[in-house]
Parts: structure tokens; sequence; C-alpha cells
């Protein structure tokens, strides 16, 4: 129930804490060490590539898990719509395995190329919400979110939990394969300072809403932009406003905004900079200036290691490859306000539903 709620979707971000120790204490043992099925860690280790698809929010997890896969395994990895792989089969490395990112684990798109990879007999995870869903049946091995029911139809609490279980199988995998970041990688201490951090900016929410109120809630665009990981993030913070705030958003890489897109700025665009990655932060914090100087009125999410004085939001540290657990909270939260403060059902925005089961 929402009990003192007065809608799910705060609950359900609310509760992103419990889900990453809940996460850590399902899939870590005492030493640290990721509990992985053998058979997963024998199956996949003989993959020279890995194919992620998914659909939506889930989509968007698996384009952080790209980056996260590849840096603890060294494992080349695509993510695709999985909407557009049913009817266009990509073209395949020798041994591939395929990763189903799904929370209901009944979306029809995903579950179409499902059917062509077990066609080709391709070895297959679904990391799924729900236990004995259609994907998880059908493909050859899953493993389980554990985030608890998720209720409102924008996702929030699946997203954080996919991308720590990507975590989790990429330090499993890795470890196999005998890559040294994988060995040296403390995921259990990143797992309980992502549960730290979200509850440090959950307990900030005010601080959002008052962003929410002032910036987004009169304006009918808004984008977000980053980099890296950020970039992945942007994505994900674009669809979450849009879809429940019915402000058309647009998620870019911060430097592709100046061959185009730029000329939508104009004075008040609300721009929300996402800067956490080490290698470009300076160059983001740069395109955020470009904006600014066209009047765009710019709220910054910052990692602490990068934050400058007037930032609005000073992000808790963590591990770069693990940044999109803390990034999307504040995305998560200036949606739900916008939304709120609007007027609208937060929970069951028009022309959704909560599993999407028509292609
Ligand atoms: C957006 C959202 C959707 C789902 C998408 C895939 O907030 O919830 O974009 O992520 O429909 O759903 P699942 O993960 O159930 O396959």
């Amino acid at each position: 129930s929402k009990g003192a709620y007065e809608f799910y979707m705060l609950k359900e971000i609310d509760e992103q804490p419990g889900v990453m120790r809940h996460m850590s204490q399902n899939y870590l043992d005492d030493n640290g060490e990721p509990k992985v099925d053998q058979d997963i860690l024998d199956a996949i280790s003989k993959a020279d590539r890995l194919y992620i698809f998914a659909a939506g929010t889930s989509y968007h997890a698996g384009l952080v898990g790209k980056t996260i896969f590849e840096h603890y395994t060294g494992i080349p990895t695509e993510v695709g719509l999985a909407s557009e792989a049913g009817y266009h089969f990509p073209m395949m490395s020798k041994h591939p395995f395929f990763i189903f990112l799904t929370q209901s684990g009944e979306t029809a798109d995903s579950r179409v190329v499902l059917k062509e990879v077990n066609k080709r007999s391709i070895p297959s995870l679904t990391m799924t919400n729900v236990e004995g869903s259609t994907l998880s049946r059908e493909a050859t091995y899953t493993m389980l979110l554990g985030a608890g029911p998720e209720i409102a139809v924008a996702s929030t609490k699946a997203y954080t939990a996919q991308i720590a279980l990507q975590a989790v199988l990429a330090k499993a995998l890795g470890e196999k394969l005998g890559k040294q970041e994988a060995k040296d990688w403390n995921l259990r201490q990143d797992l309980a300072m992502a549960a730290e951090g979200i509850q440090q900016i959950v307990d900030g929410k005010e601080k959002l809403k008052k962003l929410a109120d002032d910036y987004l809630i009169k304006s009918r665009n808004a984008f977000y932009i980053g980099r890296g990981i950020d970039y992945a993030v942007a994505l994900e913070a674009a669809l979450k406003l849009k879809e429940v705030s019915y402000i058309q958003t647009e998620g870019f890489a911060a430097a592709e905004l100046k061959h185009g897109t730029i000329s939508l700025i104009e004075k008040g665009t609300p721009v929300v900079a996402l800067i956490n990655d080490p290698v470009t932060a300076d160059l983001t914090r740069g395109n955020s200036q470009e904006v600014v100087s066209r009047g765009a009125s710019v709220i910054t999410i910052v990692g602490k290691d990068f934050a400058r004085e007037g930032d609005d939001i000073v992000l808790p540290e963590i591990n770069y490859y693990m940044s999109a657990l803390l990034t999307v909270v504040p995305a998560q939260l200036l949606a739900y306000y916008a939304s709120k403060d609007k007027g609208l059902d937060v929970d069951k925005p028009r022309n959704l539903a909560k599993s999407v089961t028509v292609e």
C-alpha cells in the first residue's frame, strides 16, 4: 500500500536505498564476493560479445550496463532497442550471449527478440523483477531484481536495481575472466555508498521540489545534457520528466547540442546539466555555460569532486561506474514534483500502461 504517500512514485523513489542494501544482501557473500549461478557464469564467460536488449527505462539501464560490463569484464557489449531488433536482427559475433532487461518480464517487444534468440539456440539471461514472468520462463537463465513490486507506471527503483544487478554480474564475470579491475572492485562498498548517497538525496527532496516549481512546471520543454554515463542518465531523466509531467524533454549528449539543437534554446529554457564523468566534467561544464549565455535556465547536478560554487545539487561521492545510481535520483524527484505540482496523476500518466504487452 501507499501508506502515508500520496503517490507510489515517491514511495518507490524513497525505497531505493533499501533496494541497494537488499541487492548486497542477496547477491554478495560475507566477503563481498558475488553470488551468481555457476551455470550462468559458465555460459556467459564463453561469450565474445554481450547483447543487451530492452525497452524504455530498461533500455536506458542497459546503456549504463554496457559501460560497466566493458570496463569490468573486457567483453564488448552492445545495447539495442528490442522493438528495433525483433524484425531486423543484429549482425552477431561468433559467440553471442543475450541479456534481457525487463522489470515486468512481459514486454512484447523484448519477447520478439528472445524468440529469435531461441530459434538460433543462443544462450540468454533475463533480469526481471517478476518471478515466473514470460521472459524469465523463455530465457535460458533468470536473475531476479528483488526490488519489490513497482506500481507507479514510471519506473524508478527497477532502473537502479537493474544497474546494480548488472554490476553484480559484471564483477562475477570479470573475476572469472581474471580481469584485475573486477578483482580490485569493492562492489559491496559501492552499493553501501549508493544506499547512503540515495538516502541523502531523498532527504533533501524539498530542494528538488523548489527547482521543479521554479524552472520546470511553467515550461513547455526542457533538456538534460551529459557525457559518458551522464549521457545515458540524461536519456532516462528526460524520459522520466516527459512521461509524468508532459513537458517535452530531450536527453542529449552535451556536445551535440551545438550541432543543431542549441537553436531551440531561448530565454528561460530549462537545461539540466549532469556532471559526474571525471574525464569530461570540464567540457560538459563548458557546454552548460554555452547554453547559459543563450539565456537557458541551467540546473546543475554535479558529483562532489567536480562541484563549484552555485551548483544546485551536489551528489555524494561514488565510483564513476556506479554514478548513475545517484545521478538519476534527483532527476526522478524533479519529474515527480513537476508532475504533482502541475496537478497531474503522477502514477498513471495518460496513454500509458505499466506493462506493454503489445508490439
Ligand atoms: C518508463 C517505463 C517504461 C518501461 C518499458 C519496459 O518509466 O517504465 O519505459 O521501462 O515499458 O518495461 P519492462 O522493463 O517491464 O520491460
